[in-house]
């Protein structure tokens, strides 16, 4: 039994011991708000399905997926690596007042995307352009980052949002300063690289490994895949609708298809090498001149990068600049909304040079729509690895 006297001993015992833990909030809290597991998560063990691995005749420039892998030799993707990119990722304090992280604009419900057309930074200020996925970054060859391709690589690409006007709005020095401040950096850093010693480089190397090891392989079109030997047979557990929407997708556009491959190859679904192009959304560039604004070559005007589409039923709404909120608008565009821009696509175009009309019957549209659905990978938007440490 506790009896009166011993009570108030207990109590202020009890305040003391609480006062004594308020001067020590700061830290306590720190190293207590993230939750990372003991044993790092796996981000190494990338075991690929051979259809991603080895080459399958499908058309003229189809390779694997994983023969377009742009790891650096000096980036390699380790559990350590990636879980310190993890917490960098969903780090508000990166940002000059401390509400803006990459994960504000990059969700991981919306396919690491943005619901909205344009993000919003820092001071509520709008981005210029959508939101990209960070999904299946890694399968793109030629190591070009952004709608337009300005960043030469994502170990480049990662550093920039920090510094961006309207984002994070942020020096590196200042970033480089506020990790130093935060105790639960150094412990991160020393595991992933050896020592404690925050830069620049290490900042952008962990983010890098991070977005790299988002790989999509788990959507309703691999556990398809792996079941036939060549994507164009039809899938067993594909309805009759989703089968009809892949013919359209694969089959070229003279052979009665929508020639989709041709552009979003590989079955990572994203144009690995063949570089920026033009899909007929205006018909003169006026706003957005899309590469032309870093290489003042025509050959350039209005042209973007193609993207992943996988989960894209996840990242709506869609193009660089947002205008089409569903699929079945994006496959409308292609049916009968192509314009003749100056560097329209040629799959794009019919033998007289004028774009294509795909002239697909409303139910051939929404079998497009159901197949691009199958390409949704509901485990990246549940795994918890890539899930914000700080809650
Ligand atoms: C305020 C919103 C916002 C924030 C914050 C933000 N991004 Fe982005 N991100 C965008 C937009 C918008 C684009 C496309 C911009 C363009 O192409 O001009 C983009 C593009 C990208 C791309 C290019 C993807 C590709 O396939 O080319 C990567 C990678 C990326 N962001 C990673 C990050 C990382 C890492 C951070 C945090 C350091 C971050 N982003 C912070 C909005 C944001
Ligand atoms: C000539 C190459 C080309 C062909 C063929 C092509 N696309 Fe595209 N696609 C692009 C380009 C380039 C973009 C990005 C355009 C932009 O934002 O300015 C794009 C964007 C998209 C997007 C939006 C991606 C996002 O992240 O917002 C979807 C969805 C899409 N295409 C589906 C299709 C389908 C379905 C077909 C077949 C009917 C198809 N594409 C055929 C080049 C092509």
């Amino acid at each position: 039994m506790i009896k009166g006297k011993q009570l108030f001993f207990l109590l202020c015992a009890l305040s003391l011991f609480a006062a004594c833990k308020k001067t020590e909030k700061v830290s306590v809290e720190e190293d207590n708000i993230l939750n990372l597991p003991s044993t790092p998560y796996d981000y190494e063990q990338l075991t690929l399905p051979v259809y991603l691995t080895t080459n399958f005749l499908l058309g003229p420039g189809q390779n694997a997926a994983a023969d377009n892998d742009n790891t650096p030799p000096d980036n390699i993707v380790t559990n350590n690596g990636a879980t310190l990119g993890r917490v960098l990722f969903y780090d508000k304090s990166l940002s000059v007042n401390g509400t803006i992280s990459c994960a504000s604009c990059h969700k991981q419900d919306f396919g690491f995307s943005d619901d909205r057309v344009l993000s919003a930074g820092f001071n509520g200020g709008n981005t210029r352009r959508h939101s990209m996925s960070l999904i299946n970054a890694r399968w793109y060859d030629r190591g070009r980052f952004f709608w337009d391709e300005r960043a030469e690589s994502l170990e480049a690409q990662v550093l920039m949002p920090f510094q961006d006007p309207v984002e994070m709005g942020m020096t590196l020095d200042q970033v480089v300063s506020v990790v130093r401040s935060k105790s639960y950096y150094p412990g991160l850093f020393e595991k992933a690289f050896g020592t404690d010693e925050v830069t620049s480089d290490r900042i952008s190397k962990a983010l890098a490994q991070f977005v790299r090891s988002i790989v999509s392989v788990n959507s309703k079109y691999d556990e398809g895949r792996k079941q036939v030997n060549v994507p164009i047979n039809n899938f067993p557990n594909f309805t009759v609708s989703e089968n009809n929407g892949k013919d359209i997708f694969f089959k070229p556009i003279p052979a009665g298809g929508g020639g989709c491959i041709g552009c979003h190859s590989t079955e990572a679904f994203i144009n690995p090498d063949n570089g920026t192009t033009n899909n007929g959304l205006d018909s003169i560039s006026t706003t957005d001149l899309g590469v032309f604004e870093s290489i003042k070559n025509p050959a350039f005007l209005g042209t973007f990068k193609v993207h992943t589409l996988k989960s894209i039923a996840l990242t709506a709404p869609y193009m660089h600049d947002g205008r089409f909120a569903s699929l079945e608008e994006v496959v409308e565009h292609y049916n009968s909304g192509i314009k003749n821009h100056p560097n329209l696509g040629p799959a794009l175009k019919d033998p007289q040079g004028q774009p294509v009309r795909l002239n697909l019957t409303v139910q051939q549209k929404t079998d497009l729509v159901n197949f691009l659905k199958t390409l949704t990978d509901e485990s990246i938007k549940n795994d918890v690895r890539f899930s914000d440490p700080f809650k």
